[in-house]
C-alpha cells in the first residue's frame, strides 16, 4: 500500500467541540471553503446547459478554453493561445495527480515550498517519487529534478512572490529542464500585494516553455462545489496532459464547462466577492493584532499567518476557548509549529463574532 500522510484533520476535532460549546456558537475559520452563493451568471448557464446527454470534451468547449485565454489576457496581462488551456475538475485533482500524469518516476524529487498545501505531497507519493519541501533550490545542488511547484499567493501563509523571484525559479528550472507549476488560485486576492502569472511576460521571458499555471474557480466565484479549474502554458505539456486525461476520464462535465466560461468572462460577480473578503479581513486583522497576535506575510489571499509566540496547538486551543476554530500551522509543514492559519470565508456575521469576542 502507498504511504500517504495521515489526514490531519482529525486532530482538530477535540478543538471543534470546544469551539462549538461557546454560547455564541462556533466561528469556523480553519478551513478555506467558500460561504457565499454562487454567482447568478454561473447559475443561469449550468441551467441552461442542464440537457446534456452526450460526453463533455476532455478538452472543454471552444467557448470554455477562449473564456480561460480571455480571463488571463483581460485579468493578468497573459497572452495564451486557447489552444493551449485544458479544464480541469477543480485544482486539487490536478495537483495530485500532475507528477503521475508528467510521467515522473520513482525516486525523482518533486519539489515544493516548505510551507504548503498538502496535496503537492501527496502528489508526489502518488507518482512513487520523493516529496521534497524546500524554500531553497540551491540546497539541492547539481540534482536535477524533474518539478518544482510554486504557490504565489501562498496558502498558508498568503505571501505574494514577485516577478523578480519568479523569475529566477524558471531560469534555475529551465536550466536543469525541470518543469515549473504555479500553483495560482488565489491570485486574484492581492490586498497589499500585486500577484503575478508564471505565465506573464515579466517572468517568463515570452516563453511558456516548461511552465504550467493551474487556475480555479473555486474562490473567486464561490464555485468550489462545482469543481473547475484549469491548467494553461507549454503546449507540449497541455497536449501531454490531454492525451492521458482523455485514457482516464478526467473530464469537466458539460454544465460546469458551461458555468465556468460564463464565470471567466464576468469580471463584475468577482469584484463584489473580493469587496466581501477584505471588509472581513479588514475588520478581523485589526482585532487580531489588538488581541496580542502577530500577522506574518497575508498581503494577499484568504487567509492570515498568525501567531502569538506559543506553540500552533496551544494557539489553536487558546482560539477554541473563545468560540474560533482556526488550523494549526504543523498542518502545511514543520516551518509552521508556532503558526496557525486563519481564514477569513466566514460569514460577515460570523467574523463580527470573532472580532467582539477577541476584544
Ligand atoms: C494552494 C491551493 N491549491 C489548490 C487548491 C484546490 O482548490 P480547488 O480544488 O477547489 O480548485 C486549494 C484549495 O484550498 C489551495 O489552497
Amino acid at each position: 500500500m502507498l504511504a500517504l500522510p495521515d489526514f490531519p484533520w482529525d486532530r482538530l476535532v477535540p478543538y471543534q467541540d470546544l469551539a462549538r460549546a461557546h454560547p455564541g456558537g462556533i466561528v469556523d475559520l480553519s478551513v478555506g471553503t467558500p460561504v457565499d452563493p454562487v454567482p447568478p451568471v454561473a447559475r443561469e448557464a449550468l441551467a441552461a446547459a442542464a440537457d446534456s446527454p452526450g460526453y463533455p470534451l476532455t478538452y472543454g468547449t471552444p467557448r470554455l478554453r477562449e473564456a480561460a485565454a480571455g480571463w488571463l489576457r483581460r485579468r493578468h496581462g497573459v497572452t495564451i493561445d486557447p489552444a493551449d488551456v485544458l479544464p480541469t475538475i477543480g485544482s486539487k485533482e490536478l495537483v495530485a495527480w500532475l507528477p503521475t500524469l508528467l510521467g515522473v518516476r520513482p525516486g525523482e524529487r518533486v519539489v515544493f515550498p516548505e510551507l504548503a498545501y498538502p496535496t503537492y505531497d501527496v502528489g508526489a507519493r502518488l507518482a512513487g517519487a520523493e516529496p521534497y519541501a524546500t524554500d531553497g533550490l540551491l540546497s539541492l545542488g547539481p540534482e536535477r529534478v524533474p518539478l518544482v511547484w510554486v504557490n504565489s499567493p501562498s496558502n498558508p501563509t498568503g505571501r505574494v512572490l514577485p516577478a523578480e523571484h519568479l523569475r529566477k525559479v524558471v531560469a534555475w528550472a529551465r536550466e536543469r529542464g525541470a518543469i515549473v507549476a504555479s500553483d495560482e488560485c488565489y491570485i486574484e486576492l492581492g490586498w497589499e500585494a500585486h500577484p503575478v502569472s508564471v505565465l506573464h511576460p515579466d517572468v517568463c521571458e515570452g516563453s511558456h516553455e516548461n511552465l504550467l499555471a493551474v487556475h480555479s474557480l473555486s474562490k473567486r466565484s464561490n464555485f468550489a462545489g462545482y469543481r473547475a479549474g484549469f491548467v494553461a502554458g507549454d503546449p507540449r505539456l497541455v497536449r501531454r496532459l490531454l492525451e492521458v486525461r482523455k485514457h482516464a476520464g478526467m473530464m469537466m462535465p458539460a454544465p460546469v464547462q458551461a458555468a465556468t466560461a460564463a464565470v471567466l468572462d464576468d469580471d463584475a460577480h468577482a469584484d463584489e466577492q473580493r469587496e466581501r473578503y477584505a471588509r472581513r479581513r479588514a475588520v478581523l486583522r485589526p482585532a487580531l493584532e489588538r488581541a496580542g497576535w502577530r500577522i506574518e506575510h497575508s498581503t494577499a489571499g484568504l487567509y492570515l499567518w498568525a501567531t502569538n509566540g506559543t506553540g500552533c496547538w496551544d494557539q489553536v486551543r487558546a482560539l477554541a476557548e473563545l468560540g474560533i476554530l482556526v488550523a494549526p500551522g504543523e498542518f502545511y509543514g514543520e516551518a509552521g509549529r508556532e503558526h496557525v492559519r486563519i481564514a477569513i470565508t466566514a460569514t460577515d456575521e460570523r467574523v463580527d463574532a470573532a472580532v467582539s469576542r477577541l476584544q
